[in-house]
């Protein structure tokens, strides 16, 4: 994770490695202190290319002085994510830096802390990188250096920003931790080996507690949909149970549940090889509850938090769960197993009965669930369904703040016969070619009673195809951020 150290001060450090000027698009004319008072249009730029368009950046090397790196961003921009972009094309351009002194413009110094906690997401975000399992020193040397960023600002006290930076650092943070769980490969990120790192993590804070269910745990429980996608793995299953207690009393209680299959090869209903070489991530839900969850004695959040990590490996083997079996869930609803694949809404459903059992004001749940979600809204958007509106505007608030936006999809009740079985309450799989991410949904429906309930499906966002702007390769840490800044707003 990106350990970098953040200061604000009223003049740039004389030691920085590279300085680096955030410029409004368009304006190449204002005379800019790290150039000695020389504008960009006097150092050509324009005769570059270089029209200080958001995000794009121009590297000005100056003899015998310190380089100095020019970020472009639109006009005036407020905007929190356009920020975050901004904070990333710093990151990126000042990789190969070991610290940066970063001018702050004084329409953002205006705007007050928050606009400096948005850069400060941003540029963590965006030096993350997973390079653990890297031996090749060309690679190696291409990961990001910066350690130290000065904010140059004219009133370092007046702006007050240390405590918004550091939540800025809290929830990029959170992000980061969640992309290292997602990127583990499969056979080193085990339900046992995500319990254990759980259990490391949480020691150091006094606000969390946490529990950890084992094999013998979670059958005194019954949870049968969780038995029954561990079943073919030799990898036994795992609850994590971690609690949230704030310091000041709290007022609501809120449940999360994460889907933590941290292997999905479908089961006896086996994927076909290209549906399965990204399916460690499976876990991404369970890693962004828990990251999350890390993140909240530092941003202080006011609400008791309960959160539910559902881990199982699903594996086809001589005692995995076959197609037509019929599980019997925690809530004693009972469930057709139709399709092996369709294992998150059988975790879910006893993570749910245990969330609603919490008597909780709201449950989240977040899951990596269906692939149709993906088709309906791709890969940058997550879907969102609930029996709350109220609950979907909050979190949809929260969403477009970290960046992570969501779209509503609905749970119409005449549907309710897509998920219809011929021998148990419910089966696992909707209509062939029909709604399937709305059917998936509408299974998690059948646990939460009436307690106000809102499905997270983040297959699509999960997972980055290539690096752009804060979003690295691979696991993106989706979720981890919203869910933050959702249990941030109960403060206000
Ligand atoms: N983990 C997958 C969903 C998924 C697909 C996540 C693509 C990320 C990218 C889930 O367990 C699954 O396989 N769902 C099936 C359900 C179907 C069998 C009813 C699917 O979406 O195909
Ligand atoms: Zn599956
Ligand atoms: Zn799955």
């Amino acid at each position: 994770m990106p350990e970098i150290e953040f200061i604000t001060s009223s003049v740039a450090d004389p030691a920085s490695a590279v300085k680096v000027e955030l410029v409004e698009e368009g304006e190449l004319r204002s005379p800019l202190a790290s150039l000695g008072g020389s504008s960009l249009e006097d150092f050509s730029a324009a005769g570059l290319g270089f029209n200080a368009k958001a995000a794009t950046t121009l590297l000005i090397p100056l003899a015998g002085s310190t380089p100095v790196i020019v970020v472009g961003m639109a006009a005036g921009t407020e905007d929190a994510d356009e920020l975050r972009k901004v904070g990333a094309a710093v990151a990126r351009s000042a990789k190969g830096f070991e610290d940066a002194s970063v001018v702050i413009p004084s329409y953002l110094e205006n705007l007050g802390p928050m606009s400096l906690r948005y850069l400060t997401e941003g540029i963590v975000l965006a030096s993350y990188g997973f390079d653990k399992y890297r031996t090749d020193p060309e690679a190696l040397a291409a990961a990001s250096k910066l350690g130290r960023v000065t904010y140059v600002v004219t009133a370092p006290e007046a702006i007050g920003a240390a405590e918004e930076i550091a939540r800025g650092v809290a929830v990029a943070g959170a992000t980061c931790l969640a992309r290292d769980l997602a990127n583990e490969p499969a056979s080193a990120m085990t339900p046992t080996v995500f319990a254990a790192r759980a259990n490391e993590l949480v020691a150091a804070h006094p606000e969390l507690s946490i529990e950890v269910w084992d094999e013998g745990r979670i059958e005194e429980e019954r949870l049968g949909g969780l038995i029954g996608v561990a079943r073919g793995s030799t990898e036994p299953p795992r609850v994590v149970k971690l609690t949230y207690t704030p310091k000041s009393p709290a007022e609501k209680v809120v449940a999360l549940v994460g889907k933590g299959i941290t292997f999905d090869s479908g089961g006896l209903s086996l994927k076909p090889p290209d549906g399965m070489t990204t399916m460690k991530t499976d876990m991404s839900g369970a890693a962004a509850v828990l990251a999350s969850m890390l993140a909240l004695p530092d941003l202080e959040v006011p609400v008791k938090v309960v959160g539910f990590m559902m881990l199982a490996e699903n594996m086809p083997g001589g005692s995995a769960t076959k197609p037509g079996d019929v599980l019997v869930t925690r809530s004693g609803k009972t469930i057709e197993v139709l399709n092996t694949d369709a294992e998150g809404r059988l975790v879910l459903a006893d993570g749910l009965a245990l969330a609603t059992e919490e008597s909780p004001d709201y449950v989240v749940d977040i899951a990596t669930l269906t692939g149709a979600c993906v088709v309906a809204l791709g890969r940058e958007i997550a879907g969102v369904f609930t029996n709350s509106q109220e609950l979907v505007t909050d979190l949809g608030f929260a969403g477009d703040v970290a960046g992570e936006q969501l779209w509503q999809l609905p749970l119409p009740d005449r549907y309710r016969k897509h998920i219809r079985s011929e021998v148990a309450d419910i089966k696992n799989m909707g209509e062939a070619g029909q709604a399937g991410a709305i059917a998936g949904a509408m299974l998690l429906a059948q646990f939460v009673g009436n307690v106000p309930w809102a499905h997270l499906d983040i297959a699509g966002p999960s997972r980055s195809a290539s690096a752009d702007g804060y979003l690295p390769v691979g696991g993106t840490g989706f979720g981890a951020r919203l869910l933050c800044y959702f249990l941030e707003e109960f403060g206000d």
